[in-house]
């Protein structure tokens, strides 16, 4: 019997697919520019719509996808976590934090706005992110208060913010490798993990699956990191469409730092092998999660 040549998952055209799909959904979940007050709709939607790369909406659709889901169900915890992602970057560059100008090739939001409305445009987006969960449909397994809670604990004081807090207080200190793994295990790791897992609830994922998908996340989001920090290093300004260097010179706690350049790649590509393996349970397979894993470890940007 003559045996088909599985054909390889075209990562390109499936992503493209995704972004417009979130893109639309983000247009339609978001107000208008011109609702008041516009200057506030008009600075949420210009860092939302700046030319991210849509990573974390793209791992809720691949993750609803190995569940046997679909994108239509999915498509609220897309967008839920794309606001609360750009409302993170948003408060992430302000003066009192990284102090940054340039995010997804423009000018950052206080740049623009001023102070007073980027802490605001970030504030009203992570409330926009539950109001859009509130849309989602629930499933056999999964109601709005697991939603709710999935997110929320993500987002909230023990993980993201946790992160953020743990890697003001470490700038210009020596950390130790576990003080930083814990930085990005919560500044990042959490919110890439809580979206594979919430794109698993839309297509009513059982525990096992979401196991799966939880160890995915976690060393998927640790890869992440590790990368965004070499890439601060080894890319220009005009590539990451954010100012290269900035960690080194503000004595930022990271990998290259700490464990120098090759030793971050190695570690980056042990993470992401990890996650690969987190897949095998998923009976289906998941061809766009295995992409976007390899994808997420060989960026540029
Ligand atoms: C940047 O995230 C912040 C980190 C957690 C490293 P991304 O690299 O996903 O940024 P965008 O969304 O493409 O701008
Ligand atoms: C940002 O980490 C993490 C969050 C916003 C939660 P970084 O500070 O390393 O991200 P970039 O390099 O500014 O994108
Ligand atoms: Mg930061
Ligand atoms: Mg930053
Ligand atoms: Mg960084």
């Amino acid at each position: 019997m003559q045996r088909t040549k599985a054909r390889p998952f075209e990562l390109e055209s499936w992503l493209a697919t995704a972004t417009r799909t979130v893109d639309r959904g983000l247009d339609r979940f978001l107000p208008r520019e011109s609702a008041r007050p516009a200057t506030l709709h008009k600075a949420m939607r210009y860092s939302l719509f700046a030319g991210g790369k849509r990573m974390r909406p793209a791992l809720v659709l691949a993750a609803a996808e190995a569940c046997g889901g679909s994108h239509e169900d999915a498509l609220p915890f897309a967008c839920a976590v794309e606001c609360i992602h750009t409302y993170s970057l948003i408060h992430d560059d302000l003066p009192a934090m990284d102090n940054d100008d340039f995010r997804r090739g423009k000018p950052t939001s206080h740049k623009v706005f001023g102070e007073g409305i980027a802490i605001l445009a970030g504030d009203a987006l992570l409330t926009q992110a539950f109001e859009i969960l509130a849309r989602a449909m629930p499933t056999k397994r999964h109601g709005h208060a697991d939603f709710v809670m999935e997110l929320a604990k993500a987002a909230g004081s023990v993980r993201l913010i946790a992160g953020q807090v743990a890697d003001l207080e470490g700038e210009g200190r020596d950390l130790s490798v576990p003080e930083l793994r814990y930085i990005h295990e919560n500044k990042t790791s959490a919110l890439l993990c809580a979206s594979v897992r919430l794109g698993g609830m839309s297509a009513n994922a059982g525990p096992e699956a979401l196991k799966a998908l939880t160890d995915f996340g976690r060393n998927v989001g640790l890869a992440f990191q590790v990368i965004d920090d070499i890439l601060d290093v080894t890319q220009t300004t005009e590539q990451l469409g954010k100012t290269a260097g900035k960690d080194a010179a503000v004595k930022k706690a990271t990998y290259p730092r700490l464990v120098g350049l090759e030793e971050s790649r190695r570690i980056a590509a042990q993470l992401t092998a990890r996650a690969y393996r987190a897949l095998r349970p998923l009976k289906d397979g998941a061809p766009a999660l295995d992409a976007l894993a390899r994808y997420l470890l060989e960026r540029q940007h």
